[in-house]
């Protein structure tokens, strides 16, 4: 059994009523990764996993287009199967039988709503699905109180008799704890002639998929529970609350893990980093960073207090990232980063680079001890090495009548005087000089100087003479 194959059953067709809101639950984000993607990846980490069926239904198009998109560029396949209209969790699976006509291994069905179940977990279920040879396994967990979920009937012995969805169960099995979290694995070839007994003899007038279970034990087949060891990861997601939950939960699974791998964070209440992030040992990470989307961090680094960063972060040891917002940048070591930067659209920090207070960066490469420290706009440029830019100089990179952004260059060693504007397309070439308070519209040839201001005038005793 050890080679077992696997397909999986992901349900997604449900519109998410008390989510309120236009998009489809399962599109909704925890740590800019929507709920399908978290649960796609972690089922997509199981062993001998062959190909992945989405159900969808309440803006099937919209849901498709979006898997589609995301997982274009990976070898399992995914396909989305429509179900219209929504007849329950039983006839949403019964829309995979076609497409799993004849196949021989084990069908993993879960719901889209669950983002938090762990591909670890996952496996595990599935290693003890098939080491029981079991025919049919439900994930249950112990939950307090149990809420909506359908309750696990057990007989004496201890083994499985059925599952009551909560709408229908009675007083003495509304107490009961161990609960479906929705994930089954199922011996396709012995479960698949079930789905033409199922009827919506229920108080929802739907095909249950838990009535499986009973249909399972009548037949003698084998059924057993597997219960989950951290009841968090059978959370599912129906509203905002929910969501706020889920999110609050990822947090901090991230931020214990950081702490136990050499990370200080000094307030895990002010504290939120996506499950996506990974920060080196001895970085510090101060009150009021929020941290989205996929980035590493080096060992050492200075993050915060206050800093946001969107995502595509890549950060070298020994930087300094303080009270600053910060996307798709990659910044080498020993480099210091605000306060009050904004550095974005695919900046290149190389090492030993300060950018400090009040500076905009975007689409840029800046090189090695270079500084832009004060009141700055970096925009389509190219620094070189040892550059010095003085305060408030701005890359006029964008041409209104065109449309067209343009590029700024310095060589090594150039030197900006403070106040200064390039107009670009211009580059300044290496040692030369830029004289404060410049309007530089052309070229500057190699240690030069520019001047392009008013000349100073003095008039004297100006001021007497206008009073009297
Ligand atoms: C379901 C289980 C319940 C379990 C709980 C775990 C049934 C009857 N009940 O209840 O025992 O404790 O999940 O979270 O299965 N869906 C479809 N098509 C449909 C109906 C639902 O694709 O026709 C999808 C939904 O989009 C959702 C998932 O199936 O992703 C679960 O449906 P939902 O209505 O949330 O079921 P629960 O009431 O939570
Ligand atoms: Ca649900």
């Amino acid at each position: 059994m050890a080679d077992n194959k696997i397909k999986a059953v992901i349900l997604a067709a449900g519109k998410g009523t008390r989510m309120k809101s236009s998009k489809p639950k399962v599109l909704q984000d925890i740590f800019s990764k929507t709920l399908l993607e978290r649960v796609i990846d972690s089922v997509l980490k199981v062993k001998n996993l062959e190909e992945i069926f989405i159900i969808v239904g309440y803006k099937a198009d919209e849901v498709t287009k979006y898997i589609k998109d995301k997982y274009k560029n990976i070898s399992c396949p995914i396909t989305g199967v429509l179900q219209e209209p929504q007849l329950g969790t039983g006839d949403a699976v019964f829309k995979a039988y076609d497409y799993l006509k004849g196949f021989k291994g084990s069908v993993i069905v879960m719901c889209g709503d669950t983002p938090l179940l762990t591909s670890k977990t996952l496996s595990g279920f599935i290693e003890n699905h098939e080491r029981s040879i079991s025919d049919i396994s439900v994930l249950s967990a112990i939950i307090k109180p149990p809420g909506s979920y359908g309750r696990i009937i057990k007989n004496k012995s201890g083994s499985i008799n059925k599952i009551v969805e909560a709408k229908d169960a009675d007083k003495q099995e509304k107490l009961i704890n161990e609960v479906n979290t929705g994930v089954y694995c199922l011996n396709w070839q012995q479960i698949s002639p079930v789905f033409f007994d199922l009827t919506t003899n229920n108080e929802q007038g739907e095909y249950y998929l838990t009535d499986i279970v009973e249909w399972g034990v009548k037949k003698k087949l084998k059924v057993n529970t597997h219960i989950l060891e951290d009841a968090d990861e059978a959370f599912g997601i129906n509203s905002r609350a929910d969501l706020a939950k889920a999110t609050y939960i990822l947090n901090q699974r991230k931020l214990q893990q950081l702490m136990s791998d050499g990370v200080t964070i000094i307030s895990p209440e002010n504290t939120s980093i996506s499950p996506e992030t990974q920060i080196g040992a001895d970085s510090i990470v101060y009150p009021g960073c929020y941290i989205d989307g996929i980035n590493t961090i080096g060992k050492n680094c200075i993050l915060g207090p206050n800093l946001h960063i969107e995502g595509n972060v890549t950060v070298q040891d020994n930087v300094k990232l303080i009270q600053s917002k910060i996307s798709d940048v990659t910044i080498g070591k020993n480099s210091s980063v605000g306060p009050f930067s904004h550095l974005r659209g695919g900046v290149e920090v190389t090492n030993d680079v300060r950018i400090g207070n009040f500076v905009e960066v975007k689409k840029s490469l800046i090189n090695e001890n270079t500084n832009v420290a004060h009141l700055s706009y970096i925009g389509d440029s190219e620094l070189g090495k040892n550059v010095n830019i003085g305060a408030g100089t701005i890359t006029a990179n964008y041409n209104p009548l065109t449309k067209q952004k343009n590029k700024t260059i310095l060589e090594d060693d150039v030197k900006i005087g403070s106040n200064s504007v390039l107009v670009a397309p211009v580059r300044v070439s290496s040692k030369a000089n830029v004289a404060a308070g410049s309007v530089i519209t052309k070229n500057v040839p190699e240690s030069a100087l520019a001047i392009a201001r008013g000349r100073q005038s003095i008039l004297e005793d100006w001021v007497t003479k206008k009073k009297n």
